[in-house]
């Protein structure tokens, strides 16, 4: 009978490995040309985040955090819910693949696949930097042996633990689990953390307890290392003592409901990395997500004056991210992990579009045959919602379009929002040059470019 070798025997090969893979993808980066300074302030990478970290490696970026949220080694497959409209305006919900966390040689290869990004990662951090890995039950154990290898284990700094009460709960076969595990780990002692307070509000007063401007009592406590639910959060380290302002910070999961959700699978809370951030990192500090799904770390860097760089290999998580960018008012560049082969715009004739009074007005586009079999219906709807959004116009099919002027200034254009309604017009207010280019964006984030379009 073959015994399959223990993991633990492994681990020293697999982590030799992953250093020569990591070096490797370093010097076939830097042979790449046109490295230095493109990467400034922000970018959003499109590829295998491998060959991102190591040109980012190579570009000389230094990040002061890096947070991971990749597959947890869960064995499933992760589909995103995605809305759009036919052209009575109609809803269509659908659903598309996104990722998988399917191993075929089970954890060591999960491992195989991690452990190379985790040595590109440290080579990435600045020497008062920190890497943050959110993981769960499922490997999170393994994950950390790695980084004790990787970072010395002088430099775990903690497990945060991530708590929520939502999805199904085992009843007789395990305690439900409920909890993921973010491994902290500093690349050198002179790393430093912001400490945050949270009010909590008391019925009567106690030791040392205030009363603030409403009348209630209240203590200001450094907060800990389990999060859950909501945090009243003391504006500033600095203010905690004397009792300065308070915002709430919301850690709970993307629920359906949440104002914040955008269908990615997996998507994380904001507040989760506005808790992460505030104490790890400073205004202008770079923030790197290799895993960056639905663009949740670049989002809230993006508002709490943070510089941001985030990966992802799907193309959906680009359209998700960089509508959540856009509507953010964000500058960013947008990059692809390899340098594209051929940079050639596609030009097609498959839109109709017309200009009056300044007004650009998209009209129609053949959608590519791709997105039938790329999109099914999202549970509970009929099986001819696909057909109906490839109907007539095929507008349903677009996640979003922009104009581009030739020296790359966005004119205009429009991501369809979380209802699945897509604004089909733009006024262009400058006078631009007569031909522009439309940079048109499918539900599965295919992108095409159409240029010479002539007003
Ligand atoms: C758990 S999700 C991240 C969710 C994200 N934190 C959010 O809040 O939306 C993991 C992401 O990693 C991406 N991913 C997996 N393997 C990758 C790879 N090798 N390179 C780049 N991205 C990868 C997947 O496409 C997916 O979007």
């Amino acid at each position: 009978m073959h015994i399959p070798p223990s993991l633990l025997t492994q681990l020293p090969a697999l982590i030799a490995q992953g250093q020569q893979e990591a070096s490797e993808a370093v010097i076939g980066a830097r042979e790449t040309a046109e490295l230095n300074g493109s990467y400034e302030p922000n970018a959003l990478i499109h590829g295998d985040n491998l060959a991102g970290l190591a040109r980012l490696v190579a570009s000389g970026a230094c990040a002061k955090l890096i947070y991971l949220d990749p597959p947890f080694d869960s064995k499933a497959d992760y589909r995103s819910r995605i809305h759009t409209r036919d052209d009575a305006g109609g809803e269509i919900a659908l659903e598309m693949h996104t990722y998988t966390d399917r191993w075929a040689g089970g954890t060591a290869d999960y491992l195989r696949m991690l452990v190379p990004r985790l040595v590109l990662a440290r080579q990435l951090l600045a020497e008062d930097g920190a890497i943050c890995v959110h993981l769960d039950w499922h490997s999170s154990h393994y994950v950390r042996v790695v980084l004790d290898e990787v970072f010395g284990r002088e430099h775990f700094v903690n497990s945060l633990v991530w708590s929520y009460r939502t999805g199904g709960a085992a009843r007789t076969s395990a305690v439900p689990r409920k909890h993921d595990n973010l491994l902290l780990y500093r690349k050198s002692d002179r790393f430093r953390i912001t400490p945050l307070y949270e009010r909590q509000y008391l019925d009567k007063p106690f030791m040392g307890s205030k009363v603030d401007a409403q009348g209630r009592h209240f203590v200001d406590t450094i907060l800990r290392d389990v999060l859950e639910g909501a945090v009243t959060l003391v504006d500033s380290a600095a203010d905690a003592p004397t009792g300065g302002g308070v915002h709430q910070v919301s850690v709970r999961p993307v629920l359906n409901l949440s104002a914040e959700r955008t269908g990615y699978a997996t998507q994380k809370p904001e507040g989760l990395l506005e808790l992460l951030l505030r104490w790890m990192t400073h205004p202008g500090d770079l923030v790197v997500d290799p895993f960056g799904g639905s663009g949740t770390t670049a989002a809230t860097a993006e508002q709490l004056g943070r510089r941001w760089m985030s990966l992802d290999a799907s193309a959906r998580s680009l359209v998700v991210t960089r509508s959540r960018l856009d509507a953010l008012g964000a500058q960013y560049a947008l990059l692809d992990a390899h340098p594209p082969q051929n940079t050639d715009s596609v030009v097609s004739p498959m839109v109709e579009y017309a200009w009056e009074d300044g007004e650009f007005q998209l009209q129609s586009v053949i959608p590519a045959e791709q997105l039938a079999t790329a999109l099914q219906p999202a549970r509970g709807q009929s099986s001819d919602v696909t057909a109906r959004m490839l109907e007539g116009t095929g507008l349903g099919s677009l996640a979003g379009w922009h104009l581009w002027s030739t020296a790359g200034e966005r004119l205009g254009g429009a991501w369809r929002d979380a209802r699945g309604v897509l604004v089909t017009r733009a006024s262009i207010a400058q006078p631009v040059a007569d031909s522009v280019t439309l940079e048109l964006v499918d539900l599965t984030g295919k992108r095409t470019t159409v240029a010479n379009i002539v007003r």
